[in-house]
């Protein structure tokens, strides 16, 4: 089966062709085009980001077709992004992939995005499959859960306020750094800032206490809005952003990122040992942070879990994912009618508490 996937549901307008089954798919092509123009605003400006999309939807999916060398009547089926996101955003992927599944006689489905995290990996490492623990950090999203199977998923713990990348992009902006924070709060933290300011910053890891049990509504929660106070009022202390000396940018970068890090980290193992699994699968754009992987990698090494992490470009938001989670349900022969509809937030298909 060969599958067209179309995500709109943010900021970057992508098309991916897939190709095989559900135990063997391959990309054929892919092709993402970020939307730079949010830059200037720091952050996404939702109806700036359905306009892009309508200008770039068009020679986005052509470019996928000729970067794969195949015509519109190769594809079999086609999977859209239909939530959650910017409604105005996930319209435009829906729609378009509707009317050419409607001009081709050909069947479409509707994707959910995370859903689409949750495959990525296992484009990349045949090895990601369940059953895993899975943690999928994006600028929305925070989801820690145990994956018995495709399609079926047991929700552990979520985030009570801010999704880890929207931490890191928030951070990034209290530290006068550009959007989106995440790679350039990883970047600033690489930075070496001199053994004087090495452990002048430590930040109490948010929802993590040794006390906590499983059954626990915390066990496996986290939140993140109080550690981002705390780096608001590290950054007052030393005047304002804009007189922070690089290194004590960078030792605050540090310190916000070890904290975060550490409290996925914990919960992550928590989830590892509870349902004794012996893979993680990291996924979301914060999944494509090193520093995280590594950290992940080492503190369940004695466990014996592995870890797989996608690459960068199928960590943060693809088309490649949509169509490979779209390929899943198709093959269990589940489609969208022409009904199929955007939704700012829906749940996740197979997901149980
Ligand atoms: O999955 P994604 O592309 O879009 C959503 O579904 O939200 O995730 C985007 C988020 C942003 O918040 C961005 O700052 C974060 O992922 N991100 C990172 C890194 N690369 C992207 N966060 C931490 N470290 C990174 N290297
Ligand atoms: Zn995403």
């Amino acid at each position: 089966m060969r599958v067209l996937g179309i995500e709109t549901s943010c900021d970057e307008t992508s098309a991916a062709l897939l190709s095989g089954s559900d135990d063997d798919a391959r990309i054929d092509s892919l092709v993402i085009l970020s939307q730079d123009v949010h830059r200037i605003f720091g952050g996404v400006v939702p109806e700036i980001a359905s306009r892009a999309h309508v200008t770039a939807v068009v020679p986005v999916v052509e470019q996928a077709f000729r970067q794969a060398g195949l015509t519109r009547e190769a594809v079999d089926a086609i999977a859209v992004t239909n939530g959650p996101g910017l409604v105005g955003a996930l319209l435009v992927g829906v729609s378009f992939a509707k009317a050419l599944a409607f001009a081709l006689g050909v069947p479409v489905i509707g994707v959910h995005h995370m859903e689409g995290h949750l495959f990525a990996t296992a484009l990349e490492s045949p090895e990601a499959v369940p059953p895993f623990t899975a943690l999928l950090v994006s600028g929305g999203h925070t989801l820690l859960m145990d994956v018995e199977g495709w399609g079926q998923y047991r929700l552990l713990g979520r985030t009570r306020d801010d999704a880890a990348g929207e931490a890191f992009d928030k951070v990034a902006k209290l530290l006068g750094l550009p959007y989106p924070g995440g790679p350039a709060i990883e970047r600033e933290a690489r930075d070496d800032v001199g053994t004087s300011l090495a452990n002048a910053y430590r930040f109490s890891r948010p929802m993590l206490r040794r006390d906590q049990r499983p059954g626990d509504a915390d066990y496996y929660d986290v939140s993140f809005s109080g550690l981002k106070t705390a780096v608001l009022n590290a950054v007052r202390e030393d005047g304002a952003a804009a007189s922070l000396e690089p290194p004590r940018r960078a030792a605050i970068a540090r310190a916000f990122q070890d904290a975060l890090i550490e409290t996925l980290v914990e919960k992550t193992a928590r989830a590892v040992r509870q349902f004794k699994r012996e893979r993680v699968v990291l996924g979301g754009g914060v999944a494509g942070n090193r520093t995280l992987v590594e950290a992940m990698r080492s503190r369940l090494a004695p466990s014996g879990a592995r870890v797989f992490a996608p690459s960068p470009r199928l960590a943060t938001d693809n088309a490649a994912m949509i169509a490979r989670a779209g390929l899943f349900h198709l093959e269990r022969g589940e489609r969208s009618g022409l009904e199929l509809n955007a939704f700012a937030s829906i749940p996740i298909p197979g997901l149980a508490n």
